[in-house]
């Protein structure tokens, strides 16, 4: 039996796979089963930040995993301190805690931001503002966190707690202010909603309020964080501070991390027992999430990142198909004149690229270190298909 049919027998429905068997990879290009090769332009969703079998990231994980692979967090471990200590130091945050998703991330910063408020102004101060448009997850907060409809079927009952205002606007915000909001959750660049980014005068108005009304400003970096838009944290280029901040997807490289970081006035909120999880701070995944922070911090891989940008957009601002191009560094949205994004993506697929769709728009986030060789083939490849004339 192939393996396109055991997975379809044997795992739960719940993906729309693409029809490729991703076995191997090196640098930002990938091999199929047939030994066919594709440049990725889509890191495994933001993930694979330092592209397929990083050299230093693999031989770190596994001489990680030949030394120790897990004990509980009833004891101390290095990896993990050492991948706090480098968000602690390079970022406005204070105290981390580990999680193994962007979901669970995003479940420790709505419960942080629940505790905050329960121990200063009692019961009854828990909601939370989040926009219409984003993505926060797939477990039940998170996905209650969630400001799009489609997402709010089926599992009821969904958590209470949430509102959800219109992006942009800051109106639609202060009309929902009341003794009963504790924080406002947002992505400065909403990803699976359509790569669209938040106008900075908005943040900013965002940042005041929360600071005048002491409600947290959570900013869910699961996919914009960890050099992807070209800062370490997308926060920087909107000039403020938030109170949390969640980090996931690029941070490992790889391997399943999670990380919620928690700004001063949250850095004790949480005490023993509040929160925890078994494999939270793994020894193996902390090895590989050091080699990409000591990547994008020591070395020009965030300058680059905007080197790369400004390639991408000017190979793009010639293409009559594309009508827009949006995103920070290399979180980019590209919105089409007449072509199907999905036929586009399978398109590419079929001429040896992967790139990626959200909503409407085609979806490219290739890994931070892609080699300009890589990028030029890949983006010969898309505007070939952006500039054929078959109707698709
Ligand atoms: C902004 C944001 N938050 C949270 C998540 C959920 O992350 P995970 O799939 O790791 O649970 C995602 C995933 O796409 C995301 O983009």
């Amino acid at each position: 039996m192939d393996i396109k049919q055991k997975d379809k027998n044997y795992i739960a429905n719940t993906y729309n796979r693409s029809d490729l068997v991703i076995v191997g990879g090196s640098g930002s290009t990938c091999v199929d089963l047939c030994g066919r090769e594709l440049i990725d332009f889509g890191s495994g969703i933001g993930v694979n930040s330092l592209g397929y079998a990083d050299k230093e990231w693999s031989s770190a994980i596994s001489n990680q995993s030949s030394m120790l692979q897990h004990t509980s967090n009833l004891y101390y471990t290095l990896p993990c301190v050492e991948v706090a200590e480098l968000l602690v130091e390079n970022t406005y945050c204070k105290k981390v805690f580990f999680a193994n998703s962007g979901a669970e991330s995003v479940e420790c910063a709505i419960k942080t931001a629940r505790k905050y408020s329960y121990d200063k102004y009692g019961k009854g101060r828990n909601t939370i503002i989040t926009l219409k448009g984003s993505f926060h997850g797939r477990t039940m907060s998170a996905l209650t966190a969630t400001g799009q409809d489609v997402f709010h079927d089926f599992f009821f009952p969904f958590d209470s707690g949430f509102l959800y205002a219109e992006p942009n606007n800051i109106y639609s915000i202060a009309s929902m202010l009341n003794d009963s909001i504790c924080a406002i959750m947002i992505e400065l660049v909403q990803g699976e909603g359509g790569v669209n980014v938040l106008d900075y005068e908005y943040v900013q108005a965002i940042s005041s309020i929360c600071k005048d009304c002491d409600m947290l400003l959570i900013v869910d970096e699961v996919q914009t964080g960890i050099g992807r838009t070209g800062t370490l944290l997308a926060s920087e280029q909107y000039d403020m501070t938030p109170d949390i901040t969640t980090l996931a997807k690029g941070l490992g490289g790889g391997l399943p991390i999670g990380a919620c970081l928690l700004g001063d006035k949250v850095e004790d909120t949480l005490g023993y027992s509040h929160h925890g999880t078994t494999y939270g701070g793994n020894p193996i995944v902390c090895s590989g999430a050091k080699v990409v922070l000591e990547r994008v911090l020591n070395t020009d891989l965030l300058a680059d990142v905007k080197v790369k940008r400004d390639y991408i957009n000017s190979r793009l601002a010639r293409v009559t198909e594309v009508k827009n191009i949006t995103g920070l560094g290399l979180m980019i949205g590209v919105e089409l004149t007449s072509k199907q994004a999905s036929n586009v993506a399978k398109a590419c697929l079929d001429k040896g690229l992967i790139v990626l769709t959200a909503k409407d728009k085609i979806r490219l986030l290739p890994p931070l270190n892609i080699s300009m060789a890589e990028l030029e083939i890949g983006m010969d490849i898309l505007v070939d298909v952006l500039e054929n004339k078959e109707k698709i």
